[in-house]
């Protein structure tokens, strides 16, 4: 059986994405309905070698298609106020943004790790995407918490300016050319606060009363979320001039009285799905944004023993947010709920 698949911010950065990935995985779709708001309803979205008309999102355009699946990544405040709408029309929303993340009767799910959170969809109608740092953690945490129990995570991120959506690539670009021209100064800054090309910028979203920022507790609060247990998680994350793919460098401490065996860490790792393991450091070799750019791989490498703890582990971890993140992770949601509860 096949399902009219409703992609709204089709137009974005993920949307884009979300049409490749979804011909990749050989999405079972009827219809493709692209939507996006007025300024762009006319315009086509490439799906599957063909042209297809983006529709404006309206309060009717779910039960007018009737949409089945939607996935929605058009922002926050747009899923605040239009995923109801395709949940009246009987569709399942699996939503991109945070709006939903942490309400309790919506599930959070990366599917390798908690596919059977999915079965809880019905409550809201929803299923929620994790934030892309997130993702990519806990496919690495999963493993190793089956293995020794995880106590404490501290994690610092290299975070891609795509992650910023279109605008974000689209200022790195401009700004490194400008910084070649020598006209940087008079360079237009709107997606970051401040210069992004030769520089690092230690904020991503906005202060919280515990003076971390927002995406750094979106890295706590789903991360427990996820896992379903208290583990504590202090995380750093930065912006830096890098196109696509996020990288992270993440300390792991395990239940006391675990002595880490590096050799078993690896082999773990290499077992979970859609997990690789790149670590030949006399022959620098390691994960990179540009070894996992445009693959839906998680990778890790540069697996280490802490010097002084026996029960610490640190490794190094990239995979390209757009698609892992962001876009193959909805989609993945969506085969493993047609194969959970669909009743085809
Ligand atoms: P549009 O192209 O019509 O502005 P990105 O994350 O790359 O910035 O993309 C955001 C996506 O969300 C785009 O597809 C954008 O469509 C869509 N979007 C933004 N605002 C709205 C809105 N008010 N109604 C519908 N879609 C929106």
């Amino acid at each position: 059986r096949k399902f009219n698949v409703a992609i709204v911010g089709a137009t974005g950065a993920v949307g884009e994405e979300l049409c490749r990935v979804l011909k990749d995985y050989n999405f079972p779709i009827n219809k493709l309905v692209p939507l996006a708001s007025a300024r762009s309803a006319g315009s086509k979205v490439e799906f599957d070698g063909k042209e297809v008309t983006v529709l404006e999102l309206t309060p009717t355009c779910f039960e007018e298609n009737e949409v089945e699946i939607a996935f929605f990544s058009a922002g926050g405040s747009i899923s605040a106020e239009y995923a109801k709408y395709a949940v009246d029309a009987g569709a399942v929303v699996i939503d991109n943004t945070s709006h939903f993340r942490m309400d309790p009767k919506t599930p959070l799910v990366v599917p390798e790790v908690n596919p059977e959170d999915i079965s809880l969809w019905k409550e809201t109608g929803i299923i929620a995407n994790p934030n892309c740092s997130t993702i990519q953690m806990v496919l690495a945490l999963k493993p190793l918490d089956e293995l020794y129990g995880i106590k404490r995570v501290d994690v610092s991120t290299y975070q891609a300016v795509s992650g910023a959506g279109k605008t974000g690539m689209e200022e790195l670009v401009r700004q490194m050319q400008d910084l070649l021209s020598f006209k940087l100064d008079e360079s237009e800054k709107k997606a970051f606060a401040h210069q992004i090309v030769n520089n690092v910028i230690p904020q991503i979203d906005v202060q919280q009363p515990n003076d971390f920022t927002k995406e750094e507790m979106k890295m706590v609060l789903e991360t427990q979320k996820i896992l379903h247990k208290e583990i504590a998680v202090a995380a750093t994350c930065v912006r830096v001039p890098v196109l696509r793919s996020h990288s992270e460098s993440i300390t792991v401490t395990f239940e006391e009285g675990t002595s880490v065996d590096v050799a078993e860490v690896r082999d773990a790792l290499e077992r979970f799905e859609n997990v690789e393991v790149i670590d030949d450091l006399a022959n620098n070799a390691y994960p990179m944004p540009i070894i996992s750019t445009d693959t839906d791989i998680t990778y890790v490498g540069r697996i280490r023993k802490d010097v002084y703890a026996d029960n610490i582990v640190h490794f190094f971890n990239v995979a390209d947010q757009v698609r892992v993140g962001a876009a193959t992770n909805a989609v993945r949601i969506g085969l493993k709920w047609i194969e959970m509860e669909s009743d085809i």
